[in-house]
């Protein structure tokens, strides 16, 4: 399937680890333009050598920036846009991936996981609606089941992502601007989450291996494939949605 990305420009935030950096390389590999962002300047550096070793002909900038900072984000976006001349595509990525149910965890979750791509999206609207672009945004299946992650800002802030994003699909459909949800399972790579809990708590990562009944915790590039189709003209009537990325983890039907 061609999926045409060739002369998209796309800003991805949370782009040098895990899913954020799979996205990255995803859309690089179709040939598209590609800005990332992270709050560490020596990864963004790293990062940035590395996709443009890979991906001589595509073109890879990245950028420090703290998205839970409204003036960072939209200096960004705003910088991204003069030097390319055009904005197609936007990802929401970052999470403070927060699982204390206090005060601090929920203002800090707040301003990362909802008000973080609140911002990034009004940021680029000028931008997208001239390209007539995407939104997606990426949520996780513990906003519709009630698991390990309760009770937390986690889920709860992810469920309000996941709407806010079907607002604006319907919100901007008249204007051509299409947006998706995209929400994996449980997602196993170096230095993630699920690393860290294998090492940590060995016992409890057993427990949710085993309820991955294709036997395996998602790939970070099996979220990336789905949020880059999405993204692409090849999905030009899909809006409103969140697909789920879990090999089945979640036993609920989505209708
Ligand atoms: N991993 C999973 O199992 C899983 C499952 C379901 C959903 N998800 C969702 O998938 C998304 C990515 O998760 P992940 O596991 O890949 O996360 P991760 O390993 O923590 O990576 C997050 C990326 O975002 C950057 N980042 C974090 N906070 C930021 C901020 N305030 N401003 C700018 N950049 C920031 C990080 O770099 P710096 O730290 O250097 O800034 C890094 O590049 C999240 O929305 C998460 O909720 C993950």
């Amino acid at each position: 399937m061609k999926l045409n990305l060739e002369k998209k420009v796309v800003l991805v935030t949370g782009g040098t680890r895990g899913i954020g950096k799979s996205i990255v390389a995803e859309f690089l590999a179709e040939g598209a333009t590609v800005c990332f962002c992270s709050r560490t300047a020596a990864t963004v550096e790293s990062v940035e050598k590395e996709f443009s070793a890979a991906h001589p002909n595509s073109k890879c900038h990245g950028a420090v920036v703290d998205v839970s900072v409204p003036s960072q984000l939209e200096a960004w976006v705003s910088s991204v846009a003069s030097a390319q001349g055009r904005v197609d595509v936007v990802v929401a990525n970052p999470s403070a991936l927060s699982m204390a149910d206090t005060p601090e965890s929920w203002n800090t979750s707040f301003q990362t996981d909802m008000m973080a791509a609140r911002n990034l999206i009004q940021a680029a609207l000028p931008h997208l609606e001239k390209t007539k672009g995407s939104i997606v945004s990426i949520a996780t299946v513990s906003a519709r089941d009630i698991d390990f992650t309760a009770p937390s800002p986690y889920g709860a802030l992810k469920a309000a992502l996941i709407h806010y994003t079907a607002q604006m699909a319907h919100t901007l459909a008249p204007k051509g601007i299409r947006a998706n949800t995209v929400s994996p399972g449980n997602v196993y790579f170096k230095d993630g989450i699920w690393e860290q809990i294998e090492h940590a708590k060995p016992e409890f990562f057993a427990k949710q291996l085993k309820a991955n009944t294709m036997g395996r915790m998602v790939k970070p590039e099996e979220v990336a494939d789905a949020v880059v189709y999405l993204a692409s003209e090849r999905a030009s009537f899909i809006t409103g949605q969140n697909l789920n990325v879990d090999g089945g983890l979640c036993t609920g039907v989505q209708y």
